[in-house]
C-alpha cells in the first residue's frame, strides 16, 4: 500500500501522496506549492538556479547540505528537511546576513541566479556558523562552484561572501528541526505507488538485497547526478525504482587490511574527503575539479563506478590504484577488479540481481607513484575530455609494474595494455617513455565529440604520461605540489612547465 512522503518544511511535517515518482523536488516546489523563490535555469545539474539546503538526521547532528533541486526526486526528501531561499527571511523582517551581503556588495543585477547563490552562501555560512572561521578563498570558490551567473560576473558574489562573515551573526535553530525529523524517521522501507509504478527504499542491506531479486529491472537510484537528468533531458520513464539512500549499511568508509572500503551509498564529497585524507597531493585537485560542491553532495562513487560512464573521473585514478569492486546480492557478496567490471559501452559484468555495494582502495604504498590529471575546458563544474591515472611501482630507477587508465580514449575507461608493456621491467628513462607514448595510439582509439577531437585526445594522452615521467622520475624537478600550485595561480615557472607537458603540441616524440 502506498504511504505519503513526509518531510519537514517552512517549521512543520509536509506530507506528499499523488506525485509520481519522479516529480523533482524543483517541480514541486514551484508548481505544487507556489513558492517561487527557486529558479529553474538547466534543469540538469548545471547552473545552479535551483539550488537549496537539505537537512538530515546523522545521528545526533542535523547534516545539511545544498544540492540541486532540479534532479532530485520527491520520494528521496522522505524523512529530511528542506529550505529554499523563502526560509532565510528573519522573523523581524530582516535579511540573513547571505541576502544582506549580496546587497551590501551589488552581487546582483537581473537577480535570476540570486536565489541559487544565495542559497549556497547560507549553505557556507552554516558550516562556519559555530567555529567562526573565515572561509578561505578556495572554499568559497568551492562553495558557488555550482553557481552561474550572466550578468553581475563573479566578484561582487565572491565580495559577498567574505562581507556576509562581517555582518551581525544569526544562528539557526537546529533543535526543532531534529525534533521534528526524529518524529518522522521510519523503522519500515518505504514503498511509494503511483500509476502502477513503485518507488522503493528499503532501509538494510538484507531489504535490498531481496528487492533487488525480486525487480531485476527496477531502476537503482542512488544520488540522482546521472538517473535525474535521464529524466528531465531525455523525458525517459524509469518504471520502478529501487532508492539506495536510506540503507546505511551503503553509508560506510572503513580503513582495513590495507585498503579504503568505500560504501556504495558514501556521496562523492564524502568520499572524495576521505580519499584525500590518503592521498593529499594526488587526489586534492580532482576533488575540487570533480563537477560542483551540490552535485558532490548528492552524486555517489558507488553511481560514478556503477554507472562506468567512459568519460567519468573516477574510474581512471581507481582502475590504475588496483581498485576492487564489491557487489552484493541475495547469493551475497562478489568481489573483482574495478577494471574487469567494464565490458562494454555502458556494459558490466553485474548480475541482474546484483547491486554495487562498494569498492576497495588501495591505501598508498612508498614504491607506487601515483598520479592523475583531468583535462577540461572550465576549472569546475566541467566533464573531462581526457582523464588520465598512472600509478606505476619504481625500484631503483625500474619501473616493476607499470598501471596506466584513461577515460575519454575508449568506449569504457581501459588500462593501456601496450603502453604498459612498452615499460615493464625497464628503465623510468625518457626514451623508454617515448616509447610508452607511441604505443598508446595502439592501445586506444579516441572518437572525436564536443569536448575534444580525437588528435587532440590522442597527443594530450601522449603527453600526460610524459608529464608524469617529469614529475616522477629520480631527478624530476616537477613535483606535484608545484603542478597544484600553478593551478592556483602561485607558481609561474611550475605553469609554464606543466602547461609544457600537457598541451597538444608538445614534446614531439618522433
Ligand atoms: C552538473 C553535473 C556535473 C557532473 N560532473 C561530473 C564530473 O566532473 N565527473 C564525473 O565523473 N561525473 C560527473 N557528473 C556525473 C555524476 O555526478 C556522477 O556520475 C555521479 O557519481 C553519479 O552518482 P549518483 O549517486 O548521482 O548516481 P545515480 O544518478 O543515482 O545513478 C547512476 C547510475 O548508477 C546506477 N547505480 C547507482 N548506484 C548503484 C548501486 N549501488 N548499484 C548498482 N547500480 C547503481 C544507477 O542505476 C544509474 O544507472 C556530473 C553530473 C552533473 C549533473
Ligand atoms: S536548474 Fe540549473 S542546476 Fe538546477
Ligand atoms: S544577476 Fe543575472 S544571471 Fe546573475
Amino acid at each position: 500500500m502506498s504511504e505519503p512522503i513526509r518531510f519537514y518544511f517552512r517549521g512543520e511535517t509536509h506530507q506528499v501522496d499523488g506525485l509520481p515518482n519522479t516529480r523533482t523536488v524543483l517541480q514541486h516546489l514551484r508548481e505544487d506549492l507556489h513558492c517561487t523563490g527557486t529558479k529553474e535555469g538547466c534543469a540538469e545539474g548545471d547552473c545552479g538556479a535551483c539550488t537549496v539546503v537539505v537537512g538530515e538526521l546523522r545521528g545526533n547532528e542535523l547534516e545539511l547540505k545544498t544540492v540541486n533541486s532540479c534532479i532530485q526526486f520527491v520520494p528521496t526528501l522522505d524523512g529530511k528537511a528542506l529550505f529554499t531561499v523563502e526560509d532565510l527571511k528573519q522573523s523581524d523582517g530582516c535579511l540573513h546576513p547571505a541576502q544582506q551581503a549580496m546587497v551590501e556588495c551589488h552581487g546582483s543585477q537581473c537577480g535570476f541566479c540570486t536565489p541559487g547563490f544565495v542559497m549556497s552562501l547560507w549553505g557556507l555560512y552554516l558550516k562556519h556558523e559555530q567555529d567562526n572561521v573565515t572561509p578561505t578563498s578556495r572554499e568559497i570558490d568551492d562553495a558557488l562552484s555550482g553557481n552561474l551567473c550572466r550578468c553581475t560576473g563573479y566578484r561582487p558574489i565572491i565580495d559577498a561572501a567574505r562581507r556576509m562573515g562581517e555582518l551581525p551573526k544569526v544562528s539557526f535553530d537546529r533543535a526543532p528541526v531534529m525534533d521534528a525529523l526524529r518524529a518522522i524517521q521510519r523503522e519500515e522501507p518505504l514503498s511509494v505507488t503511483h500509476a502502477g509504478q513503485t518507488f522503493h527504499a528499503p532501509r538494510t542491506l538484507a531489504q535490498l538485497a531481496t528487492l533487488r531479486s525480486e525487480l531485476p529491472k527496477a531502476r537503482i537510484l542512488a544520488g540522482s547526478t546521472d538517473v535525474g537528468l535521464w529524466v528531465t533531458k531525455h523525458m525517459r520513464d524509469l518504471g520502478d525504482i529501487i532508492y539506495i539512500g536510506q540503507v546505511e549499511e551503503l553509508r560506510h568508509i572503513v580503513n582495513k587490511d590495507g585498503w579504503l572500503e568505500i560504501g556504495a551509498g558514501v556521496t562523492l564529497e564524502k568520499a572524495y574527503g576521505a580519499l584525500t585524507e590518503h592521498y593529499p597531493q594526488e587526489l586534492t585537485e580532482l576533488w575540487q575539479r570533480f563537477a560542483s560542491l551540490p552535485v558532490r553532495n548528492s552524486g555517489t562513487l558507488g553511481g560514478n563506478v556503477a554507472n562506468g560512464s567512459p568519460i567519468g573521473d573516477s574510474m581512471p585514478w581507481l582502475i590504475a590504484l588496483g581498485t576492487e569492486i564489491m557487489l552484493y546480492g541475495v547469493d551475497g557478496q562478489r568481489i573483482m577488479p574495478l577494471e574487469d567490471f567494464y565490458i562494454a559501452y555502458q556494459k558490466s559484468a553485474i548480475l541482474p540481481n546484483e547491486f554495487v555495494q562498494g569498492v576497495r582502495v588501495p591505501l598508498p604504498r612508498k614504491d607506487v607513484a601515483f598520479r592523475v590529471y583531468k583535462l577540461s575546458k572550465r576549472f569546475d563544474q566541467d566533464i573531462s575530455a581526457v582523464c588520465a591515472s598512472f600509478a606505476f611501482r619504481l625500484n631503483g630507477g625500474k619501473v616493476e609494474d607499470a598501471r596506466i587508465a584513461f577515460g575519454g580514449m575508449a568506449a569504457t575507461p581501459k588500462r593501456a595494455a601496450l603502453a604498459e608493456a612498452e615499460l615493464n621491467g625497464k628503465e623510468w628513462s625518457e626514451a623508454n617513455v617515448k616509447a610508452a607514448m607511441l604505443a598508446l595510439a595502439q592501445d586506444y582509439a579516441p572518437l572525436s565529440d564536443m569536448r575534444a577531437s580525437s588528435a587532440y585526445r590522442m597527443k594530450t594522452a601522449q603527453n600526460l604520461l610524459y608529464r608524469y615521467w617529469l614529475e616522477t622520475r629520480a631527478d624530476a624537478p616537477l613535483q606535484a605540489a608545484s603542478v597544484s600550485a600553478f593551478v592556483h595561480g602561485k607558481n609561474a615557472a611550475a605553469a609554464s612547465a606543466a602547461a609544457a607537458a600537457t598541451s597538444a603540441t608538445a614534446p614531439q616524440i618522433a
